[in-house]
């Protein structure tokens, strides 16, 4: 077996109502001020107030940084440093998507620090232990609350980067199906196919393990059974419970393995044209895969296999060919768009995309098959004028 690590934050509790076990952290952490980490859409939804009750309920006193931006850049960072750095408080919490755990998880490791983020992005190892933090997510998709990624847009290189440091990794996680109860439909369905990007890119990678195939297959059956319930049914807390668990486990899947060209394809999407994340993933998950066949033949049969046993007896290439088909349904049943043409790329932007795609190394060595140029340029052509 070739060695391999799992790496998963401290407290991981999961089930309906597990907000209410905040108030018992806070005590455990001894912290009389929290500082929370949200955005105005998760405000407005009015879920924070569960938050906000527990933090009371344990005799702390909090304050809110609540203006965070989606898909945050560098400059966002900064500016967010600077109201943590005038915040008091022992504990963080998040309550929100990728955005908003991202930035927690960077502040709360920077809080205090001499570096900023410009120096961050020249050398991730800069980062030390700071102020320990909790993860609630409240999207389906991202896993940040089990990563220890961050993910910033680097407007000067219109590209987004990820910081990696172990020191990112969250104290708690908890993941309560209520938390999305009111999520739109058209977020359920991008953020659940970027969980969906990240196991079956980290099932298929050249980083794949033990460990991450242990959690990306359990991810990817959850997702297939899951995603289109509850992006249809607003009423459905069970699918909706089970696509937070799936987001949670394709987290642990990076974790443990790395995403390949699909994320790789994506960054130029978001860093450039602002294409948010789990659309730009999703229109390229089943292309990349389709150039991928070949060479994940093997392990897209075997993901079939955990997903539909009554197919058995096919032959290997059937098999493979029956999950890309799967994926490229599951994006179409939830109504995500399908070509680069709805958000005006054409043709006249392939360079730029091409060049920044191949600038992305740390992410397409883990493909298995090698990317050229050329194959970048093939993959994002097909995209410009309608995939899927
Ligand atoms: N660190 C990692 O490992 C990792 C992995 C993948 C993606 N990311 C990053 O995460 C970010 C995307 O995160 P995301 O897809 O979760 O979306 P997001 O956090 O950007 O949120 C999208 C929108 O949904 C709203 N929203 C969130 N929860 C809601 C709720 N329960 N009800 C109503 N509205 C709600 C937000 O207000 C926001 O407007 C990107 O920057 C991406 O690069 C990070
Ligand atoms: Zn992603």
């Amino acid at each position: 077996m070739k060695p391999c690590q799992l790496t998963v934050p401290g407290h991981v509790r999961a089930g309906e109502n597990v907000i209410e076990q905040l108030s018992g952290i806070i005590e455990a952490e001894r912290a009389s001020k929290v500082i929370v980490f949200t955005d105005e859409g998760v405000l407005s939804t009015g879920i924070c107030n569960g938050v906000f009750e527990q933090i009371k309920k344990a005799n702390a006193e909090y304050c809110v940084i609540g203006d965070l931006r989606p898909e945050p850049s560098t400059q966002d960072v900064i500016r967010t440093m600077e109201q943590m750095n005038r915040a008091e408080g022992e504990l963080v919490v998040a309550v929100g998507g990728g955005s908003v755990m991202d930035m927690a998880k960077l502040c709360a490791a920077m809080k205090g620090a001499s570096y900023d983020i410009y120096d961050l992005l020249e050398n991730n190892s800069l980062m030390e232990k700071g102020l320990p933090a909790v993860m609630i997510p409240t999207t389906c998709g991202t896993g940040s609350e089990a990563t220890f990624n961050a993910i910033v847009a680097v407007p000067e290189k219109s590209v987004k980067t990820g910081i990696v440091n172990k020191n990112m990794l969250a104290d708690y996680v908890l993941l309560d199906g209520n938390m999305i109860a009111k999520l739109p439909p058209k977020i359920i369905a991008s953020s659940g196919v970027d969980a969906l990007a990240h196991v079956i890119e980290c099932f298929t990678s050249n980083k794949a393990n033990v460990f991450s195939d242990l959690y990306a297959a359990a991810g990817a059956k959850l997702i297939f059974e899951n995603l289109v319930r509850a992006y249809s049914d607003a009423n459905d807390l069970q699918a909706k419970s089970n696509m937070l668990l799936a987001a949670f486990y394709g987290g642990v899947a990076i974790a443990a393995s790395g995403t390949t060209a699909v994320h790789a394809l994506a960054y130029p999407l978001g860093g450039k044209y602002h294409i948010a994340h789990g659309v730009s993933n999703a229109i390229l998950l089943a292309p990349v895969m389709r150039a991928n066949l070949e060479a994940c033949e093997d392990r897209l049969a075997l993901l079939e296999d955990g997903i539909n046993p009554a197919g058995y007896g096919r032959a290997q290439s059937e098999k493979a060919k029956g999950m890309i088909e799967r994926i490229a349904s599951i994006v179409s049943d939830t109504g995500i768009p399908s070509s680069l043409c709805e958000f005006g790329i054409g043709l006249e932007d392939l360079d730029f995309l091409v060049d920044a795609a191949a600038d992305c190394k740390r992410l397409l060595d883990n493909n298995r098959r090698v990317l050229t140029k050329n194959d970048i340029r093939a993959i994002y052509q097909e995209v410009i004028k309608g995939g899927i």
